[in-house]
């Protein structure tokens, strides 16, 4: 799909549902070339410059490893040892690395910076994460819920835990492909409203539904996926032992499951912490996706680079 050569990737609101439906298609191709070890160096010569103010195992990997696998070359910058990490600013930085690379990933605490860094680039730039989003993490999960589940379309996706990056990004992305995205959490610790609006204007045009709700059992009720994660997002860490008393009642656990379908999905964006916002049992039950999840990352993200690269 030519319309996306070019473009950036900061939320899953820059691609019309067609154009993700075209990324998981690609990503799907891309998955099956590399499983049966035919050669697709759709990048050669092209280099990614990975900028990261914060820690990462899944992105970190699944960049460099797809980007190898494409025939290119990734490049890992910490933001403490850029010129940035001193104050040297987003927009001199995104103009000088246009000079050099050829797209720009980036994971950071505010999510101006990451828009601040598009503006001022000049190739495709790519979120992430930010405090406010993770659209590559719900790429991903799209392409893992259409391959264990045959579709998108219609299927009920229950969230429960904190309205943080993730669940910010299943709400636009789910709503925008027509499925039905329940989010369960505490009072004041609920998706930002402008999300909930958006997400519900997406499901307006592309027939999904959006629910907002303070009772986990009513974000499960009957859903074809269940899905959580961490309770202290990174930048939180200080708020850890509180947000353990305010999350307890909102646990994925064997209980909860029970309220979803009989054969619900269970996901988790991974790190998970067991005991916390999932128990042990569930997080490695037969019912958990999640290592299809993390695997997926490199596949949905090689559909990506291939198509805005
Ligand atoms: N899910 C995810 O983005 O993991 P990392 O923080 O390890 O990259
Ligand atoms: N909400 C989590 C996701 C980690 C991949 C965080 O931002 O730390």
């Amino acid at each position: 799909m030519e319309t996306l050569r070019g473009r950036h990737f900061l939320t899953l609101q820059d691609l019309m549902p067609e154009e993700i439906t075209a990324v998981l298609e690609r990503s799907r191709e891309l998955k099956e070339k590399q499983q049966r070890g035919i050669p697709h160096h759709l990048l050669e010569g092209k280099t990614l410059g990975m900028i990261f103010q914060k820690p990462s195992t899944r992105t970190r990997v699944s960049f460099e490893v797809g980007m190898w696998q494409l025939g290119g070359h990734a490049l890992f910058l910490s933001s403490q040892e850029l010129q940035m990490g001193r104050g040297e600013p987003v927009r001199d930085t995104a103009a000088v690395l246009s000079r050099y690379v050829d797209g720009i990933m980036v994971r950071t605490f505010e999510h101006e910076q990451v828009e601040e860094l598009a503006a001022h680039a000049g190739v495709p730039v790519i979120n992430a994460l930010t405090d406010y989003l993770h659209p590559c993490q719900v790429l991903a999960d799209l392409l893992t819920i259409e391959e264990k589940l045959g579709r998108l379309h219609g299927v009920k996706v229950g969230y429960v835990g904190d309205g943080n990056n993730v669940a910010h990004s299943l709400l636009l992305g789910c709503s925008r492909m027509g499925m039905e995205i329940r989010v369960g959490a505490p009072p004041g610790h609920g998706p930002k409203r402008e999300v909930v609006e958006r997400a519900k204007e997406n499901s307006r045009r592309w027939g999904g539904q959006v629910l907002v709700t303070e009772d986990p059992v009513q974000a499960v009720d009957g859903v074809d996926v269940v899905y959580t994660d961490v309770w202290a997002s990174m930048g939180q860490d200080q708020e850890k032992a509180a947000r353990k008393q305010i999350f307890q009642s909102y646990q994925v656990n064997q209980q909860l499951l029970n309220q979803a379908s009989a054969a619900a999905l269970v996901m988790h964006c991974l790190p998970a912490y067991r005991g916390e916002e999932i128990t042990a049992d569930v997080l490695e039950g037969d019912r958990a996706v999640v290592l299809d999840q993390a695997e997926n990352r490199l596949h949905a993200q090689k559909g990506l680079l291939a198509l805005i690269m």
